[in-house]
């Protein structure tokens, strides 16, 4: 798969320790890559990363702060890595109501260093920049963002990722230009779900955590529409983009692929909260949701993305319609619960069929 390219590949993750990094670890993993790992500690409990006991899995998982610049820089160019994730963050909108400034740090700052520390580091010939899709101006239109549009952002999560995107643009343009061997692309993706996520106020966690104490689960903003997709489909899309800008090769700065990627799901994935909820309760068998009082925190009420760049420029395109990617990740956390099966093995399986699925149908030149 992706050309085979990470067989036996360098790779730096930041943000292992997280739900999307777990899966991310684990994927390069398979495919044969060597990743060094780099964040703080897992910050739920549980946690997909201590449960599935991804630290044994990698070749190397530092406990590191992306702020520290000396601890970061040294522990890039003591690994060496041929390309960077950089997924770590403060990722949840709620939360930057009460933390702004904890928010921009990690988010604004934290980025800009680990850009820089890899800028320096010699053996770092791609980068791959996890923003998302809130980094747009939203202005509730019905319609997806294509990836030239204003950056923006109500809330300081979204307003953070905004400034990444702008930050790494400023950047490409200051430094990584014709002497630079490094090019950077950064990845917007949507609503993500899957197994192993266990942060405060995402859908399926809040779901998850309702069912199993026999609670009502309750939704804050029934009608909001998201472009809900399961983990699997933005890694997909950062795996791809780290393909191609890797295949590039040395000195290829104005690569088509070092710029700006949506990965969402297809227009009949983008459902509602209240949709998306109660499907969940339906593959569990159980659960109740209700419409409990609106947040007075303002939330985004609509917000999708226009695919067409990623489908023509990378040949990437969705493997799983919402209702699979819902039952995938419900199918995850009742064996989790029900502990009866080996949650590593059956994550593995997960990857590997979704991995035969994209080989089946996309068109990507795999
Ligand atoms: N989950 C989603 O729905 C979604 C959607 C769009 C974009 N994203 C983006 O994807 C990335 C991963 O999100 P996630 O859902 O896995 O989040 P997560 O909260 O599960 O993981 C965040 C990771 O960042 C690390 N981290 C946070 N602050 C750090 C610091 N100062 N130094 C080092 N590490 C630090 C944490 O330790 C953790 O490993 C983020 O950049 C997020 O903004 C997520």
């Amino acid at each position: 798969m992706f050309n085979n390219i990470y067989r036996g590949k360098k790779v730096f993750l930041t943000g292992h320790t997280g739900f999307k990094g777990s899966w991310l670890s684990l994927w390069l993993t398979e495919l044969g890559a060597e990743v060094c790992g780099y964040s703080l500690e897992p910050n739920t409990e549980p946690s997909m990363f201590k449960e599935l006991k991804i630290e044994e899995k990698i070749s190397k998982s530092v406990i590191g702060d992306i702020l520290d610049y000396k601890y970061l820089s040294e522990t890039i160019n003591l690994f060496k890595p041929d390309i960077v994730f950089h997924l770590a963050a403060q990722p949840l909108v709620r939360l930057s109501y009460a933390e702004p400034i904890l928010t921009y740090e990690t988010n604004v700052m934290g980025s800009l260093k680990v850009l820089e520390a890899a800028r320096n580091c010699p053996s770092v010939k791609a980068f791959v920049n996890v923003t998302t899709d809130k980094c747009y101006e939203n202005k509730e239109i019905n319609r997806g963002y294509k990836e030239d549009e204003p950056m923006g952002g109500y809330d300081m999560y979204s307003s953070s990722k905004g400034c990444v995107e702008i930050l790494s643009s400023s950047f490409r343009r200051s430094f990584l230009q014709e002497d630079s061997t490094m090019a950077m692309a950064t990845a917007r993706a949507g609503n993500v779900i899957g197994g192993g996520d266990w942060a405060l106020d995402r859908l399926i966690p809040d779901c998850v955590r309702g069912v199993n104490a026999g609670k009502n689960i309750e939704i804050r903003n029934p009608i909001a529409v998201r472009p809900w997709q399961h983990v699997l489909e933005p890694l997909s899309g950062y795996l791809l983009l780290g393909q191609k800008l890797l295949e590039e090769g040395k000195g290829k700065y104005r690569s088509i692929y070092a710029d700006g990627f949506n990965f969402g799901p297809n227009e009949d994935s983008v459902l509602t909260v209240a949709e998306v909820s109660k499907m969940a309760c339906e593959f569990y068998g159980k659960g109740k949701v209700i419409v409990g009082e609106k947040s007075p925190l303002h939330e985004a009420g609509l917000l999708m993305l226009n695919i067409e760049k990623a489908k023509k420029v990378l040949g990437w395109t969705p493997t799983l319609t919402a209702q699979e990617a819902i039952k995938n990740t419900i199918e995850w956390y009742k064996h989790f619960y029900n502990k009866d099966i080996d949650m590593y093995e059956f994550t593995i399986n997960q990857i590997s069929s979704y991995a035969d699925l994209m080989n089946k149908y996309s068109v990507h030149c795999f």
